[in-house]
């Protein structure tokens, strides 16, 4: 369980976060919707260490994570996609994979880590040696998640993982997420700008505005909400 008590975040002299608070329950998949700037991904680059909070509590499984650096915080179980992807573009798919899995020395692990990504995303195997860069936006998005899960994370974070992807891949990006949720039992903080599809396959919702929780609740009530449906649904 990862709960966030009233975190503030700031870039200088502008504040982002004004005291946030949320919770995203082990085994679940929690959303967190928002207009741009509204401070997704200063909130997941906090709770992965690469932001300090000016004040608040991250805790995760009872204990203030807030403020460790991100390496302590991948060795706690917790992993980040980032925004963008980030993918080492003039190193091959195999070795931005066995970049994400350096906390581990057991070879058999790795192994199995392997299997479980080239399980996941079967594209990923075809093009092992392809070098990333020219992988194109979807394959580049399966391998940024595929690194992700070579730490074998207990918590994993997702920002827009959908951004630039055409439609007939967006859902295929969502389903991979949900079964990553159901079948590896992984809990999931979700952040995306197609509202409609994230609330489908997540549990609780929480909207972001201007750095504020402004809404929150079972994703199925927020997709019927009135206000969300205007503002994050178009209609
Ligand atoms: N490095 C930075 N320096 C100064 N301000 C920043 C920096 N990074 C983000 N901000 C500001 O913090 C606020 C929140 O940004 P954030 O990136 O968290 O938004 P977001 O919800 O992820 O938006 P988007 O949907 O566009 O990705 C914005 O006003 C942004 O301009
Ligand atoms: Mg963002």
């Amino acid at each position: 369980m990862l709960e966030i008590k009233n975190l503030m975040v700031g870039y200088g002299a502008i504040t982002a976060l004004h005291g946030i608070s949320l919770s995203v329950p082990d085994g679940k998949i929690v959303t967190l919707i928002g207009a741009n700037g509204a401070g997704k991904t200063t909130t997941l680059k906090t709770i992965s260490g690469l932001l300090k909070p000016m004040s608040g509590k991250i805790l995760y499984g009872g204990q203030n994570i807030a403020g460790q650096l991100p390496h302590q915080i991948v060795k706690l179980g917790l992993s980040h996609v980032p925004e963008g992807r980030m993918i080492f573009a003039n190193l091959t798919v195999m070795e931005n994979l066995q970049l994400g899995e350096y906390l581990q020395r057991d070879k058999q692990a790795v192994r199995q880590e392997l299997e479980h990504a080239f399980g996941l995303f079967p594209r990923l195997q075809e093009r092992e040696k392809q070098i990333a860069g020219t992988l194109s936006g979807g394959e580049q998005q399966m391998l940024a998640i595929g690194r992700a899960l070579m730490s074998r994370p207990k918590f994993l974070m997702l920002d827009e993982p959908s951004l630039g992807l055409a439609p007939l891949l967006v859902k295929t990006i969502f389903e991979k997420i949900a079964e990553i949720n159901r079948q590896q039992g992984i809990t999931i903080l979700l952040v995306e700008q197609n509202a409609n599809l994230a609330l489908e396959i997540s549990h609780f919702g929480y909207v972001l505005e201007t750095g504020k929780v402004a809404l929150q609740g079972d994703s199925d009530a927020l997709r019927q909400n009135p206000q969300v449906k205007s503002a994050y649904l178009g209609g």
